[in-house]
């Protein structure tokens, strides 16, 4: 089968980046991407994207109108694609604690094929959905399937991170497509595999059934977010012992077994997709009467809501057990560096803290717009009161700005420009004691201290006195 127009569901942070890659590596595939949203498409095809990628403005410029289109246009896309893009998941911004993932937009984008083809499609399911969710798409369109129109869905998943997504897509780990164990279901696995094939080694490409396919995107995700939770709980033990995290953290990452990837302990992580996909797994395995199994992934999530609330108490403790009335720098809003998404970032918890306790921020993030911001910080789930928000928030254009007269300066996001501030400067401008906490591990903590600072981090106890040194060159507890 020759791959003629491919569309996406979806304009976000998976469907814009991959359809452009696609785009630019297939110049005969017309690839057009669909969203609701006319504001998000109108951005799509103006010259300021609507998310933050780095190397993704000049794919988009090199591709849209010639064989790239952004459109809110549904019906012609899908009647016109070979293949149709799946990625109409929920695009919730505060993710509730709910086990079950929200399969309501996932249905009703099925629904809304279903109705609009006239001919044969392939649909992709590449965001995550909980396994089984190829299954609930081909019952919906199966019934209501048009005389003559068949369907093939196949589990595409994607693993691509922000902030790395166009160098993840050009040069994935893998690509992996999972379909029916069925001619017809061979027949669209290798439809998918010749897009693919434009840059990516068929040996790169694996293919499975369709239940491997998505229950391996949960698991790379539960996996991945296991390894941080993991070095986040013994960051606790360092900061009790007089360990240093990133220490144990290299040595165990030496052994070829461990490797060295995803050992960095920071202020809490879990992302909107690796909450998600951990709660989905939880909520299979209780559904499957697997409890042991549930009660093991959920631990991950435990920890992590541990971890953030453990740094947000300790910049309080720090701080003479109140932030009452004082001002602090928030630097860094974003969920991690070079990103634009705010989503489950750990910073909206800090800040929710602080403000609770009736401190006032002042946030600069290099990439966030104000607006988002406020959007997070005053959505009901964060703060029932708007106005407090508006009168205890001040956003800044830069970090110099940002810290002039606070008390303390809390690092949420680990972007490179923190680490070649003047903090001389810095703390030249600042209330005394100066206070920095850093929620990255990302500073130079020696230079910090030097210039006066009270610094505080993530596993490891800084200004502690030499005495402790003493216990491991004598082998004796001092
Ligand atoms: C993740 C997966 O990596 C990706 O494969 C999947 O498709 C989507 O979810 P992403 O959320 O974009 O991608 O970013 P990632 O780099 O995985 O980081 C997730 C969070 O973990 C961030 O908050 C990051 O700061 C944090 N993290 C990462 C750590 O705290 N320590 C680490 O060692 C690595």
């Amino acid at each position: 089968m020759v791959i003629e127009k491919i569309c996406c569901l979806g304009a976000g942070y998976v469907g814009g980046p991959t359809c452009s890659v696609i785009a630019l590596k297939c110049p005969e595939i017309r690839v057009t991407v669909v969203d609701m949203s006319k504001e998000r498409i109108a951005q799509w095809n103006s010259d300021k994207l609507p998310i933050y990628e780095p190397g993704l403005d000049d794919v988009v410029k090199s591709c849209r109108g010639k064989n790239l289109f952004f459109s809110t246009d549904y019906t012609t896309a899908i009647l016109e694609a070979d293949i149709i893009l799946f990625l109409s998941i929920h695009r919730q911004k505060h993710l509730e604690m709910e086990k079950a993932a929200d399969l309501k937009y996932v249905e009703g984008a099925a629904r809304m094929i279903a109705e609009i083809a006239k001919s044969n499609k392939i649909v992709v399911e590449k965001s995550t959905v909980p396994v089984r969710a190829a299954e609930s798409i081909l019952n919906i369109l199966s019934a209501n399937n048009k005389p003559g129109v068949s369907y093939q869905i196949l589990s595409n998943p994607e693993f691509l991170a922000e902030g790395t997504a166009i160098e993840d897509l050009l040069c994935p780990d893998r690509v992996l497509i999972g379909g029916e164990e069925s001619v017809e279901g061979h027949a669209a696995i290798e439809a998918l595999c010749s897009v693919y094939e434009h840059w990516i080694s068929r040996k790169n490409i694996l293919t499975t059934n369709t239940w491997s396919s998505e229950l391996s995107k949960l698991a790379a995700n539960a996996m991945l977010a296991q390894r941080i939770s993991s070095i986040n709980s013994l960051s606790a033990v360092c900061e009790s012992t007089g360990a240093d995290v990133s220490e144990v953290a290299r040595a165990i990452g030496l052994d070829s077994r461990i490797g060295s990837k995803f050992l960095q302990a920071s202020i809490g992580i879990l992302n909107l997709c690796f909450q998600k996909d951990i709660l989905n797994l939880v909520y299979i395995c209780e559904c499957l009467n697997l409890p042991e199994v549930a009660t093991y992934w959920q631990q991950v999530i435990d920890m992590n809501e541990y971890q953030k609330t453990r740094f947000t108490a300790k910049v309080v403790q720090a701080l003479f057990n109140t932030v009452s009335g004082k001002q602090i720098a928030l630097l860094g809003f974003a969920f991690k560096k070079n990103t634009g998404d705010t989503r489950e970032s750990p910073a909206i918890h800090v800040a929710k803290t602080l403000l609770d306790e009736g401190a006032t921020l002042h946030i600069y993030d290099p990439k966030v717009e104000e607006s988002q911001i406020f959007e997070d910080l005053t959505h009901p789930s964060v703060c029932e009161n708007p106005e407090y928000i508006r009168k205890s928030v001040k956003i800044y254009e830069d970090a110099y700005t940002a810290t002039a007269g606070t008390h303390a300066i809390v690092l949420c996001t680990e972007w490179d420009e923190f680490v070649f501030l003047d903090y001389k400067k810095i703390y030249n401008g600042m209330m005394k004691p100066a206070y920095i906490f850093d929620g990255r591990k990302i500073l130079d903590h020696t230079n910090l201290l030097e210039i006066g600072f009270h610094v505080h981090t993530i596993g490891k106890k800084l200004n502690r006195p030499m005495i402790n040194r003493c216990w491991s060159s004598t082998g004796k507890f001092p």
